[in-house]
């Protein structure tokens, strides 16, 4: 069945309910003034001129306003900022001639903030014109609240794992600080959504959690690992990953996190990922990791000089790293945008310019 067949079923099966009652005409005019008059919608009908024909009382517990004093105005004098809202799904439904949706914050009864979810139906005439829009708008204050409410706790529970890391080993948290800067910035230059850098910035903070099941004896060895050592720490990404698989807001994180060890050439680890097997927020979390390593001091080795750093990352570049992500951070160190180095957990700042020094070694754990 095709949209307009369904049309006409609906309306057929609408009229045949009236008639089944008697009086279909006046059952039709109850039925608008009960649905118009109890929906918890605000429901207006909006000319080609966005004047306001007719608005039911939802609008009054929305606004605050009342029908006399909105109706012949213009929508966006009333709703908006005296000119036309953008993304207005209004404007765009008359240009479209289809359904159209938005979700806005504006300002309701008392001038408290109000979110509303927005639907605009074009009145089609038999000129193919639009005759007017309906406009139907929701109330989803409460589901925004709440919504805000989870992601801030969701925040503060990434924060807290994040000075878990901190306490364990100092080292690992400045680092994965200053990483997360780093591969955000990549992520800025290489003109991802805002999304995905979201993620980036959560994945930069995490990578290293798996740590915390590593010996505090190998973490802080001051010398080089032995081989066995060197098996036991390459394990970190599988135990963060385990650590955050399981919490929904947080499984495609810990897929990041897996393969932040990856190599471009297959050559990483823990599962000899190549190329484009590897999602593209690791290959972003690698390039950053091995710059921040590098260029920090660790307690087995001293860190390089920023040209250093730069002369051994092009070596690698298709190698150990993804050649768009290195021209990506390449492009961010020339720009200088890279914050200054930081004290982070609450430390406050680090006066005076980025330090960004190069290893003597290229060991990075
Ligand atoms: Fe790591």
């Amino acid at each position: 069945m095709d949209s307009l067949e369904q049309d006409i079923y609906y309306i057929d099966t609408v009229l045949k309910g009236f008639s089944s009652v008697g009086k279909p005409l006046q059952n039709l005019k109850t039925f608008i003034h009960n649905v118009l008059g109890h929906i918890p919608c605000e429901v207006a009908i909006i000319s080609p001129h966005f004047e306001l024909l007719m608005v039911n009382k939802e609008l009054g517990r929305i606004t605050g306003l009342k029908e006399n004093m909105v109706l012949g105005k213009l929508c966006y004098d009333v709703f908006g900022s005296g000119k036309p809202c953008p993304n207005c799904p209004v404007k765009a439904a008359l240009t479209t001639k289809t359904v159209q949706m938005n979700t806005k914050k504006q300002h309701g009864a008392k001038r408290k903030v109000v979110y509303v979810e927005q639907m605009a139906i074009p009145v089609m005439n038999e000129k193919s014109g639009v005759d007017y829009v309906i406009e139907i708008s929701r109330d989803i204050t409460h589901e925004v609240v709440l919504e805000h409410q989870n992601k801030r706790l969701f925040m503060q529970t990434v924060t807290s794992l994040a000075q878990l890391i901190n306490s364990r080993d100092h080292s690992t948290g400045e680092h994965s600080a200053r990483m997360r800067d780093i591969a955000v910035q990549i992520g800025k230059e290489m003109g991802l959504p805002h999304e995905v850098i979201e993620e980036i910035a959560i994945a930069g903070i995490l990578h290293d959690i798996g740590k915390i099941g590593i010996p505090e004896k190998i973490l802080k060895k001051p010398s080089k690992l032995e081989q066995h050592e060197y098996q036991l720490i390459q394990k970190h990404p599988e135990i963060g990953y385990q650590a955050l698989v399981n919490i929904s807001e947080l499984n495609r994180i810990a897929e990041y996190i897996l393969y932040h060890h990856e190599a471009y050439d297959g050559q990483g680890y823990p599962a000899k990922k190549r190329g484009n097997e590897i999602p593209l927020v690791s290959r972003i979390l690698c390039v950053a990791d091995v710059y921040e390593a590098i260029t920090a001091d660790r307690i087995y080795r001293k860190a390089m000089n920023s040209e250093q750093a730069i002369e051994l990352m092009c070596k690698e570049r298709g190698n150990k790293f993804d050649p768009a992500v290195l021209d990506a951070f390449f492009k961010v160190l020339k720009r200088g945008t890279l914050p200054p180095k930081r004290c982070y957990f609450g430390r406050g700042k680090v006066s005076g310019r980025p330090c960004w020094r190069i290893p003597t070694t290229s060991q990075t754990r």
